[in-house]
């Protein structure tokens, strides 16, 4: 029997043929340090999207004056260094805010929910990766090359809440957006294979270690998921609503109607959990308004900022989840006519994308050098 391969998220493979934008490399240090640029506070550091965000910080030159690194009591007075510069990890309190003009939050929605509007109040504008204010009207929720309207108004020194969309809703409107433009989508069908990572790092500690026990022929231990991860997949693992869907896939419904402006747009979902390290992949079937052909489509996809196409019949390759892990790019392919629908009205792709870069980290960051 050959031996499964074991994805780590620091491990990701590449084919030659296809560029996808890669970030700068973590041991290249840029300083951004500057006494005329914003001062900011990361707070859930030691997090998988926290840890992201000081890379994508670092990648992007993000131009700072100071940084502060807040997580809980359990990790106050762990190190990092960061652009050559040793930080303490603080714990987080209500005075942590006073003087930061922007704060990236990934600490889960509880945390958002208490400290995000003690930070507004300090007049710091809160990027918040949680689901806490995604749908207050009100709140933007933004995904720069999609709605970068919605930050009208959102300035630096006045206290403001941008909401992160959710890591599969950033995804699949990447993709389908630029089509949307041109042919509007009147109904959408996504159904996910979602990562380990979008559940934190304590998951993909879990996915080791279980993928591990059973080719030991161990019992896999079940921490944060209460089902067998390693080898298996199961619906997501967000609460099951009384209508059935569970809360992932009406995120994607009600994320994606705030998002398009769009209250008539019709969006079904299916939210699973693959056993793969890093990085959501998506099918995602499009009903549109006009006519669209599977070739203007490409052509449309191709130019699309952040996106590229990796859509190669003769090779039977398009993209996959260790393709796109570390990179910023979100990657489309399986484009066709769905040949369900009259004429040119349908189309079926596959979209994968780094959800802890481009579903977290990166569009934050994104929002947040829309003030600068
Ligand atoms: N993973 C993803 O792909 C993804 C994508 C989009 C959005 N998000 C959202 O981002 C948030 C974090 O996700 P994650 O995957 O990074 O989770 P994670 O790896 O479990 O990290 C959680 C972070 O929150 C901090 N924290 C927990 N309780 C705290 C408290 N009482 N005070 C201050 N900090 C506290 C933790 O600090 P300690 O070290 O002190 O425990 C840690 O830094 C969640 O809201 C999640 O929904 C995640």
């Amino acid at each position: 029997m050959q031996s499964p391969t074991i994805p780590h998220h620091h491990h990701f493979t590449t084919t030659p043929t296809i560029r996808l934008t890669k970030p700068t490399s973590r041991f290249t240090v840029r300083m951004a340090l500057r006494p005329d640029a914003p001062s900011l506070a990361v707070v859930g550091v030691t997090g998988a999207v926290g840890q992201e965000f000081l890379s994508v910080l670092s990648d992007r030159s993000f131009p700072y004056k100071s940084i502060k690194l807040l997580a809980s009591k359990r990790s106050a007075g762990k190190k990092y260094t960061f652009e050559d510069n040793e930080y303490v990890v603080e714990e987080l309190n209500k005075d942590s805010f006073d003087d930061v003009d922007i704060a990236l939050f990934s600490a889960g929605g509880s945390i958002s929910k208490e400290y995000g509007p003690i930070a507004v109040e300090k007049g710091c504008v809160v990027v918040d990766n949680s689901s806490a204010f995604r749908m207050v009207e009100g709140v933007p929720l933004v995904i720069p090359e999609v709605n970068p309207e919605a930050m009208t108004g959102v300035r630096i020194g006045k206290g403001a809440l941008v909401a992160n969309p959710n890591c599969s809703t950033i995804i699949c409107l990447m993709a389908a957006t630029p089509l949307h433009k041109r042919a509007k989508v009147l109904r959408m069908v996504v159904s996910t294979y979602q990562a380990a990572s979008g559940a934190g790092a304590a998951a993909m500690e879990e996915l080791e270690l279980q993928t591990r026990e059973v080719l030991e022929g161990k019992r896999p231990t079940c921490n944060i998921f209460k089902q067998q991860y390693a080898f298996n997949l199961f619906s997501h693992n967000a609460p099951v609503l009384p209508n059935g869907y569970n809360e992932e896939e009406m995120k994607l419904v009600k994320e994606t109607r705030k998002i398009w402006n769009d209250k008539d747009v019709k969006v079904t979902a299916t939210c699973i959990r693959v056993p793969v390290m890093r990085a959501h992949a998506e099918s995602v079937n499009l009903q549109f308004a006009s006519p669209l052909d599977e070739n203007e489509a490409r052509e449309i996809l191709k130019k699309a900022p952040g996106v590229v196409v990796i859509d190669d019949r003769a090779s039977n390759h398009f993209p996959t989840p260790l393709e796109v892990s570390n990179k910023d790019d979100v990657a489309v392919g399986r484009i066709r006519r769905d040949e369900s629908q009259d004429g040119n009205h349908g189309l079926d792709i596959f979209v994968c994308g780094d959800q802890i870069r481009k579903g977290a980290a990166l569009n934050a960051v994104q929002i947040a050098e829309m003030l600068l």
